[in-house]
């Protein structure tokens, strides 16, 4: 028997990962030692009090059964507090204004399903995280990619959207500190963000999970700080990368209610909610002492010293982030994203095409701080050999 893929899947672009995958399983056969800076993915184990809870939890058998779709009523009230203890953010309904997700990833996928119908734009930003590309297509919608120029802060320049896109957009993604550029949104970006929305009529998806991954100045704000952004949209909130909980599968949405019911009637007809043993354990990562992420961003900020310090001694054009573990680098003249990829993939090191993020990615590639100090040093060493 032959199954045919669907055309949807089929449609998909090619995987462009593919190739380095390969070669990264070639070199590791010939016993080549690789540091692996591609993956966005904390090798720092969650906090010991996280694990301790999800222990205790995991042994009550009343958190066995099938968990509510939309989270258990403590862990929507923690979520709802640590929006407002960490941006200010209050008054948020843990009830009508907050649903958890298996992952912050399983809602951003979700989401267009609830509220894109086939024909409809969707504005997305290039590069950016592919999700919010492939579930438009999936529901048939049509994506408008908004470019994310170095010249413009990696921000969208909302005035350069065509006025029948506007009117035809149903939604808008947005995402800061943004992957994989590690920009920053300001706080007029948001402003400017809730009146075009609110002119056109457009969703607004404000995809948070880096907010505590940052190093300097001011932490990063939510969308939902800026007045209005409650009417136009929805943010999707992740403890991985805040309390290395990547495999856990944890996260969460607050915003508007229509916003926020429409993705629970999605989830209702799919899932079975989130695990309530993690739950119990996410409770106690918001509702505790926020120390351990303090350390975290101590150890990324030590790393990219490392990393970026040896790259910019070596010579290349570095941009050192203020926010995520996302560090781009500038290819040297005459090589393509994919190209230099292989060039540091011969030399030992790792890392991501920021073409895999979309066309306007070319030009850089991404490296993660994701692995220790002595690994930063190492790599930075290998990238300094390689011959341009
Ligand atoms: C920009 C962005 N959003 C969302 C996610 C999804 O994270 P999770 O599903 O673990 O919450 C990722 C993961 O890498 C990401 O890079």
């Amino acid at each position: 028997m032959k199954f045919e893929l669907a055309a949807r899947i089929k449609e998909l672009p090619p995987y462009l990962f593919a190739d380095i995958d390969k070669k990264k399983v070639e070199l590791r056969k010939q016993g080549k030692d690789l540091i692996d800076l591609g993956i966005g993915d904390p090798d720092l184990p969650t906090p010991p009090h996280i694990v301790a809870a999800m222990q205790a939890a995991a042994a009550e058998a009343k958190y066995h059964r099938y968990p509510s779709y939309e989270g258990m009523q403590a862990f929507r009230e923690a979520a709802v507090k640590w929006y407002a203890d960490r941006f200010g953010v209050r008054g948020l309904d843990a009830n009508k204004e907050c649903c958890a997700l298996i992952g912050s990833k399983e809602g951003i996928a979700h989401f267009p399903v609830a509220f894109v119908n086939p024909g409809d734009l969707v504005l997305v930003p290039d590069p950016g995280y592919p999700v919010y590309a492939t579930w438009t297509r999936f529901v048939g919608g049509e994506v408008h990619t908004m470019p994310l120029r170095r010249g413009n802060g990696f921000l969208p320049d909302l005035k350069a959207i065509p006025d029948e896109v506007a009117r035809r957009a149903k939604l808008m993604w947005i995402n800061y500190p943004n992957n994989p550029t590690a920009a920053l949104a300001t706080r007029g970006f948001y402003e400017s963000v809730v009146e075009f929305a609110t002119r056109h009529n457009i969703i607004v998806a404000s995809d948070v999970a880096y907010s505590e991954v940052f190093f300097e100045g001011e932490p990063p704000a939510s969308f939902l700080e800026v007045p209005g952004a409650k009417e136009v949209g929805i943010e999707f909130q992740s403890l991985s990368k805040t309390y290395n909980m990547t495999g856990w599968r944890i996260g969460f949405a607050v915003g508007n209610e229509q916003l926020v019911s429409g993705l629970g009637k999605v989830k209702t007809n799919t899932d079975s909610g989130a695990f309530e043993a993690v739950q119990a354990a996410a409770v106690a990562a918001l509702g505790s002492s926020q120390a351990c992420v303090e350390e975290m961003r101590a150890i990324y900020k030590e790393r990219r010293e490392v990393l970026c310090g040896g790259l910019e001694a070596a010579g290349f054009e570095v941009l050192r982030p203020k926010a995520t573990f996302y560090v781009l680098v500038t290819c040297p003249k005459g090589y393509t994203s994919a190209e230099f990829v292989g060039k540091l993939l011969d030399a030992g090191v790792v890392s991501t095409p920021a073409t895999g993020f979309g066309a306007c990615g070319e030009g850089y590639v991404r490296l993660t701080l994701c692995a220790d100090k002595s690994r930063m040093k190492e790599a930075a060493e290998r990238i300094k050999r390689v011959k341009i």
